[in-house]
């Protein structure tokens, strides 16, 4: 998707356009903590109406439709501005008795509504009803009845029918016991070991409500750089209390394992996982967990991969490996097993490494066992195509992983919404039967998660907006990137049109730009070694060399960009032959990935008539002024936030703004050492040299 020419003119347009904000309401200062669940008092008409549903009643004690009963009360009152919880929940044996006309009732028993958390929602005798097949189903109804109101709908004519459209939809947390965060920017793990199982933080139970709230039903609550600690008799009630507290929200608790676990905790001389002492082992250890949470969701593994120990150190295959857990698991749950491996520097292409693994074994894998690829076949960058192992394995359910923590694209400071990268991949038609939502549907998505200690849980205020976003799109893959940002930001900030006309297009906006300043064009990984936050195009001297930003920008005197045509790495040739075919020539690709598939001269003629030189020094500039006009925009917006977030997303977007420079300086300086190229007539010049750059460290940054 290339973004129009005009968009930094219309952003700027929105800007000037804003209308007078006198009578915009006043906001009370807020941290964050209440994520879009803040339910902030409705004025006018739909305050009236939101008043006129007093009663909540529902059928049965079950916990579930419980938390459903009370979120619909304590939503309501907010919702109405009042102080305390005045609404009333009625638990009736049966709904079949007439009900007080007005009343909101939830039927948690409708077999005509499908199991797997579907609900509808209709008005019904002057009030409303929430109807499911089960519990579950009637609080993600609850949820869905309040964001309507939420957003202003009349509850009379909110009709939904819905279903989710994956069954898997879970957060990986990269979280370590020591409460280190692997790519977290967002400050310490929410989760505690230390204190379990005595104690378990509040915060434990707000996310799994946020996460029910938006129709998030798993959690691996590990790194997949797994500490074998979790397999051990002494986590087991940590993380059976956990279990404990989320069941009622829906959420299936997972564990990463380390394979060479019965090595390292199991006091066995072997992981080799056709060795029969090592299937009992590991058979013993799941009906450990299976005994102490019955609805234990299963394991999630990273084998052989950056230097995880798995099947291969025993010479066996990643489907022995896998298939050897998934009979321990049985048919209680499920084992999650990684395709993000790559050979260590000795295959011509990095990003040809997972589908030549893994499509050999297509059918080899148990039934409860299921392949987790990332978005792309590189790694979670501002953009890639699609992985070509989606749609490529038909024998093996294949589920989507993305990266709700922004490791590549600027972390917790940079504004950058990321539902148009995730759409963009689930839309893409793989040409082997459908597009990739179509190809995970009997699976699902894992995000990793970008929760952490800070206050407003994910580092920024905006960065909530992609934990949402993604729980969205989870739940159904066809909501629009506007929609989703739109119910996002009036949830979270202010339902007033005139901040939502603006905040939506500026968060569409963000991608595009911050891969037109870091990454334009299809290049990709190009960030500096290790913190993976700056520029670092130079650096080509790593041991590994698929860790060089060199490798992937294959630049020289004469040209740039990665050749994965036939006469390069044909890497194209993994996808099938309509989309290898539109790819194939620099001249008719979407020049989004023209970098990524070609090696082509500074030269070469780009659509829009400019050398590629040119072309890709205003696509940095593009970056930089789109930037400065979403820090424009939100400044115009201040009447609308709180002073407190107000003040923090602009002091990042005036970070974002100085550091989208430093991207495109230290960039091109990079290139023209290369080139020698001078910039085009009426550019601005570079800040600084290139050794300038070069020089930069960052003791006070957030490491690796
Ligand atoms: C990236 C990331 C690592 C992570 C790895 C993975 O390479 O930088 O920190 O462990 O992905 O997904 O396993």
């Amino acid at each position: 998707m290339i973004m129009g020419r005009g968009l930094v003119n219309r952003l700027l347009a929105l800007v000037a356009s804003l209308v007078a904000l006198a009578g915009a309401p006043a906001a009370r200062a807020e941290d964050g903590y209440d994520l879009w669940l803040r339910y902030a008092p409705l004025q006018g008409e739909a305050l009236a109406r939101a008043r006129a549903l007093p009663l909540v009643v529902h059928a049965g004690r079950d916990p579930t439709v419980a938390l459903a009963g009370a979120e619909l009360v304590r939503g309501l009152a907010r919702l109405r501005g009042e102080a305390d919880r005045r609404g009333v929940v009625v638990t009736a044996d049966r709904l079949a008795r007439p009900l007080p006309p007005g009343s909101l009732s939830l039927d948690c028993q409708d077999s005509s509504v499908p199991l797997g958390g579907a609900f509808a929602v209709k008005p019904a005798n002057g009030g409303v009803r929430i109807s499911a097949g089960e519990p579950i189903g009637c609080l993600y109804g609850a949820f869905a009845l309040l964001r309507e109101l939420s957003l202003g709908r009349d509850p009379a004519t909110i009709d939904l029918a819905e279903q989710p459209a994956m069954p898997l939809r879970m957060l990986d947390h990269w979280d370590n016991p020591d409460g280190s965060v692997e790519r977290g920017y967002s400050g310490r793990s929410i989760f505690n070991w230390w204190t379990l199982p005595e104690h378990l933080d509040q915060r434990l139970i707000d996310y799994a409500r946020a996460n029910a709230s938006i129709g998030i039903n798993g959690a691996v609550v590990n790194n997949v750089n797994a500490s074998p600690v979790f397999l051990t008799d002494r986590y087991i009630p940590k993380l059976a209390r956990v279990a404990e507290a989320w069941r009622p929200y829906g959420i299936r608790l997972y564990i990463a394992a380390r394979f060479s676990a019965p090595k390292d905790v199991g006091g066995l001389p072997t992981a080799d996982p056709l060795d029969p002492a090592v299937q009992a082992w590991w058979k013993a250890r799941a009906d450990a967990l299976y005994a102490a949470i019955p609805d234990f969701g299963g394991f999630l593994v990273k084998a052989n991969s950056e230097g995880e120990p798995g099947p291969q150190d025993y010479g066996r295959t990643h489907a022995d490996g896998a298939n050897m857990l998934a009979r321990a698991v049985g048919n209680r749950g499920v084992v999650i097993w990684r395709a993000f491996v790559y050979s260590s520097g000795d295959s011509t292409d990095r990003a040809t490494d997972a589908y030549n693994e893994f499509v050999p074994l297509d059918g080899r894998f148990d039934a409860n066992v299921i392949l987790q690829v990332k978005n792309g076949p590189v790694d979670f960058q501002p953009r890639e195509p699609f992985h070509p192992l989606f749609g490529a394995m038909p024998h093996t359910r294949l589920m989507l992983e993305g990266q709700i923590t922004k490791e590549y694209l600027g972390q917790a400071t940079h504004l950058v919404y990321l539902a148009p990268l995730w759409k963009e991949v689930l839309d893409a038609n793989t040409g082997r039967g459908g597009t990739v939502a179509q190809a995970i549907a009997p699976a699902g998505m894992a995000g990793v998660a970008n929760t952490g200690s800070d206050r407003n849980w994910s580092g920024s205020h905006f960065n909530q907006a992609n934990w949402y976003a993604f729980g969205r799109l989870a739940w159904d893959p066809g909501l629009s990137n506007e929609r989703i940002a739109r119910e996002w930001a009036a949830q979270t900030f202010s339902r007033d049109p005139r901040f939502l006309d603006k905040v939506v297009p500026m968060m569409i906006a963000s991608r595009q730009a911050l891969v037109d300043y870091m990454t334009p064009l299809g290049l990709a990984h190009q960030m500096a070694t290790g913190h993976h936050y700056g520029p670092g195009p130079w650096i080509c001297d790593l041991k590994r060399p698929e860790w060089n930003p060199c490798y992937y920008s294959r630049a020289d005197k004469n040209g740039i960009g990665f050749d994965r045509t036939p006469s390069g790495s044909n890497a194209l040739a993994q996808y099938a032959p309509s989309v290898a075919a539109a790819w194939s020539d620099p001249k008719t690709i979407d020049e989004d990935y023209l970098l990524w598939f070609h090696h082509v001269p500074w030269t070469f003629r780009t659509k829009s008539g400019r050398p590629l030189w040119n072309e890709l020094v205003s696509r940095y500039d593009r970056g930089v002024a789109t930037v400065d006009a979403m820090a424009q925009i939100w400044r115009s917006l201040e009447p609308y936030a709180d002073a407190e977030r107000y003040a923090d997303t602009a002091d990042f977007l005036r970070i974002q703004s100085r550091e989208a420079r430093w991207w495109r300086d230290a960039s091109l300086a990079y290139w023209q050492s290369l080139n020698g190229l001078k910039l085009p007539v009426g550019t601005r010049p570079l800040e600084h040299p290139l050794d300038y750059y070069q020089s930069l460290s960052f003791p006070e940054g957030p490491g690796g």
